[in-house]
């Protein structure tokens, strides 16, 4: 089998097309980080930046899960945040991100320069490039290869707010003070991101899911105004090169009716929504991913085997379905539970 023949017969990408499957594919949001020893072996000796932007570390860190918990999507190791830096932002991690020079007003915006995105990111083409090759020489089912970023609402959230406050009100009030410096914010991070992403896909990223994380903060009226339109806009140019693409949103059940509308292949929905309502309100040719509580993973193994299968039951064998938890697992996880989520996914439709 070619490289991308074994690739497009992964479970996950066979899922996403709607093809039957023996069950559902499975992987976890963040799941390379601080809850496996491994990945803080590495983190001991290179900061997270570095880890980010040498493909070598990117590469190891990546297929640390894999190893481990067996997953049939690998997700390259990097942030959303990496690519700001084709603005001219500068961002530090202390472990969230923390925006050094911060976008405060209009003028701001008006003085952001974009600069070449490719070139600026090209360490993480270049593990995904890697990555690609060491994810086809593992022996057993194929893993497919999910690349990422930001969404443009959740990104200028950031840079505006420095450091993630617990609302983000900066950006909405901009929002009401200056819309049109906002939409032209929106606009260069839309430009940004699609490019980003075409070359994550060059690389050999088989699927790109958009993190609107903090878009769950806002009315559907702000969401249809300031988000949905850029998400759409990235989604449709993907679309037209036959990428598959995946939106997750925290908090989304009240934007569910929006994200329906946003050209997504998939939508990666939280635990607050009821996945066996979501299975019924999303149209049957969109799939779905999630959607389990993070905390979850805390209970006894016995526990979580019951939580996972109840996911799985609210699914109800749907064949465009993708298990995941309803947001990142925590840095303080008990991996056998991570495993133990996994597995009971493996063994099939309850
Ligand atoms: O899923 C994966 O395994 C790939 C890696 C990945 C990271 N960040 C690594 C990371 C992905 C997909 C992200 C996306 C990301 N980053 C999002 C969207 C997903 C989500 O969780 O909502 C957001 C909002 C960010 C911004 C960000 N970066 C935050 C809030 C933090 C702090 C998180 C924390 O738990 O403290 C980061 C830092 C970060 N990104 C870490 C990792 C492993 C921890 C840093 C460290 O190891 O020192």
């Amino acid at each position: 089998m070619t490289d991308l023949a074994k690739a497009s017969s992964s479970l996950f990408l066979r899922s996403i097309r709607g093809e039957s499957c023996e069950r559902p594919p499975v992987w976890i949001m963040r799941q390379a980080g601080r809850y496996l020893a491994e990945y803080n072996a590495v983190k001991a000796k290179h900061s997270f930046l570095e880890i980010c932007r040498t493909p070598e570390l990117a590469v190891e860190v990546s297929l640390q899960p894999i190893r481990f918990l067996d997953v049939d999507a690998a997700i390259i190791f990097s942030d959303i945040l990496i690519p700001a830096t084709a603005l001219g932002i500068q961002v530090d991690f202390a472990p969230g991100p923390v925006v050094l020079n911060p976008i405060r007003s209009a003028a701001d915006i008006q003085a952001l320069k974009v600069e070449d995105v490719t070139q600026k990111t090209k360490f993480v083409a270049q593990a995904i490039s890697s990555l690609r090759t060491e994810l086809d020489k593992l022996p057993g089912a194929p893993k497919a290869l999910v690349g990422f970023a930001g969404a443009p609402w959740t990104m200028a959230s950031y840079l505006i707010e420095q450091k993630p406050f617990k609302h983000f009100e900066r950006t909405q009030i901009l929002a009401r003070e200056h819309p049109q410096a906002l939409h032209l914010l929106l606009d260069q991070l839309t430009t940004i991101t699609e490019e980003y992403l075409l070359s994550q896909v060059e690389a050999g990223a088989d699927a790109v899911q958009l993190f609107d994380t903090w878009a769950g903060l806002l009315s559907l009226e702000d969401y249809q105004q300031f988000a949905l339109p850029y998400t759409q806009r990235i989604f449709a140019t993907m679309k037209r090169r036959g990428v598959p693409t995946l939106l997750y949103i925290n908090g989304c059940s009240s934007l569910l009716p929006a994200m329906i509308q946003s050209g997504a292949s998939v939508l990666s929905i939280d635990w607050r929504v009821s996945l066996s309502e979501a299975c019924e309100r999303i149209p049957i040719e969109i799939g779905i991913q999630g959607n389990l509580d993070p905390t979850a993973l805390y209970g006894t193994s016995e526990e979580v085997r019951t939580q996972t299968k109840q996911m799985l039951t609210a699914a109800q064998g749907r064949a465009r379905y993708i298990a995941n938890l309803g947001h990142g697992i925590l840095q303080t996880t008990p991996r056998e539970n991570a495993l133990t989520f996994v597995k009971t996914v493996q063994d099939g439709w309850p």
